[in-house]
């Protein structure tokens, strides 16, 4: 007979993570050109890639930002740097050109060459478009008109008398890139000016950046055509001041960043970003957390994703240091359970070591994920190469680390992340991180060409076209330590380096 007082087993809760588990290999009837890895980010914000890079110091600022969304996924920048500086990133970002300028910098032609001078080294651009009173284009003047003047004459030469007058060759407002293309070679061009019927200006074509944009025909970009950027914020002190900051320098999307997530204040913020009318068109992700109730707290919240990883990073130590946290695959798919009912995205942030861990974390029920210490050995990433016997290494660290919470000089913006704002020595810091060093790696491009690569296999082997597909019918195999053993090189010794296996 049993017994009917017995409490349930209290450990009958099983986490499963990455290399517990493997895909099953699925019927595929499929061409490479087949394979689609578009997923959703959030709500209302579709990625190519379905790739975000981590918010901390030593992963995200404007350079990798911009690599991120060139790429076709996302960068989402530190907050560990004052409400000014991270908004000055993602002005960087925003004014990154993609191709069609919506609102170039104009000039005046009563304006003098010194003006000229001091405005191309202002925006850093060579060519202006001249327009009258009424904005309409009249002239384009360049640098180069500059050279045939002497600088003593400058202060006294007006813009009209060095332009080139129209008639020039123009496009209309909405043309599209292949006509802009043909223009552009027709008439070998450096720049196109574009009108609208009344003669106005409304846009600019460089075929610098022209080019530029055609070597990244996956780019996540606005609806302006500029260069998506996500940004985190905490929820203490002037965290909504940040977040407004945010807001007016253009970012897309607010990532919530803190090591739990939980919380009455964080949840309250996301109501509140969503709910006034200054805030709510900005995308904005909830997190972490690492349960379904903690998913749906931020459902219900009205966050547009759910941000999943209470300790899985590589530079983690918040699982030792507390005893809290879920193993990653399970902690997906349970707040998977609150998120898609709602159709709310989920992504799965932190302990990804290879690039099938991607696909096994979509099947678990994520949309995207969030890597550090896989995009930290990146060219674009902040810091400088550290040579380590005649081998090339990028430094890496928690944001929990004691080097990004303590101040050393600096005043640390990431203590909050860890519940510890209040701590004003650094000798009280209790760290939930450690601070080391990854291998370097290269320009993002050959770094996520692997990744992707690697998504692209697993898409194959299972035999799903699409992201939503391989979601739907991916299936897992609970493996044990001996195939975990079996599933890596083993009885060989390695002797050339893959680009994309570090071993275990
Ligand atoms: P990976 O494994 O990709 O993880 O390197 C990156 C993620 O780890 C989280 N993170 C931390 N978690 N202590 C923690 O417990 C830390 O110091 C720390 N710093 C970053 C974060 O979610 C990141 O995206």
């Amino acid at each position: 007979m049993t017994d009917q007082t017995a409490p349930a087993d209290p450990f009958g809760f099983l986490g499963l993570t990455y290399d517990d588990v493997l895909l099953l290999p699925g019927y595929s009837d499929l061409a490479p050109s087949d394979i689609d890895t578009t997923s959703r980010l959030t709500r209302e914000i579709s990625l190519k890639i379905p790739l975000i890079s981590a918010a901390m110091d030593t992963v995200t600022e404007s350079a990798m930002a911009i690599a991120m969304a060139r790429q076709g996924g996302l960068g989402v920048l530190h907050r560990n740097l004052s409400i000014e500086d991270q908004a000055t990133q993602v002005d960087l970002v925003k004014r990154t050109q993609t191709g069609i300028i919506t609102n170039p910098v104009t000039i005046g032609p009563d304006a003098t060459l010194e003006e000229l001078d001091t405005l191309a080294g202002q925006f850093r651009i060579s060519g202006f478009p001249v327009v009258d009173s009424d904005n309409k284009l009249i002239g384009m003047v360049t640098n180069r008109d500059l050279r045939f003047t002497p600088v003593a004459e400058w202060a006294t030469t007006k813009v009209d008398e060095v332009m080139t007058p129209q008639p020039l060759i123009t496009g209309p407002a909405g043309i599209s890139r292949d006509d802009a293309t043909l223009l552009l070679r027709k008439h070998k061009l450096e720049r196109l000016p574009l009108i609208d019927p009344d003669g106005r200006i409304t846009g600019l074509i460089t075929v610098k950046d022209f080019v530029k944009s055609e070597q990244f025909p996956n780019s996540s970009k606005d609806g302006q055509g500029r260069l998506m950027v996500g940004a985190a914020i905490g929820y203490f002190g002037d965290a909504w001041q940040r977040a407004t900051a945010l807001i007016e320098a253009g970012v897309d999307v607010l990532v919530a960043d803190t090591a739990h997530g939980n919380v009455r204040m964080l949840i309250d913020m996301v109501k509140r970003l969503k709910t006034d009318p200054a805030t709510k068109d900005v995308q904005v992700i909830g997190g972490n957390v690492a349960t379904r109730q903690g998913a749906q707290a931020f459902v219900d919240a009205g966050a547009d994703a759910v941000k999943v990883g209470v300790g899985p990073g590589s530079i983690c130590t918040t699982r030792v240091v507390t005893g809290v946290g879920v193993p990653q695959i399970t902690a997906v798919y349970e707040a998977s359970l609150a998120c898609k009912p709602a159709g709310v995205p989920v992504i799965a942030d932190g302990g990804l070591k290879h690039s099938g861990e991607i696909g096994k974390a979509l099947v678990a029920g994520a949309d995207s994920v969030m890597l550090g210490s896989l995009f930290a050995g990146c060219e674009e990433t902040p810091g400088d190469l550290v040579l380590v016997n005649g081998k090339q290494f990028k430094t890496y660290r928690g944001m929990g680390s004691m080097g990004a919470m303590s101040s050393r000089g600096k005043k640390s913006y990431s203590k909050d992340r860890y519940f510890q704002a209040e701590v004003t020595s650094d000798d009280k810091i209790v760290p939930e991180g450690i601070e080391g060093q990854v291998a370097y790696k290269g320009p993002l491009a050959t770094v996520a060409h692997q990744l992707i690569g690697g998504l692209h296999q697993t898409m194959f082997y299972t035999g799903a076209r699409t992201v939503p597909e391989l979601q739907a019918n991916g299936r897992f195999v609970r493996i044990t330590s001996a195939s975990l053993k079996e599933s890596h090189p083993h009885d060989v010794q390695m002797t050339v380096e893959a680009p994309n296996y570090s071993g275990f």
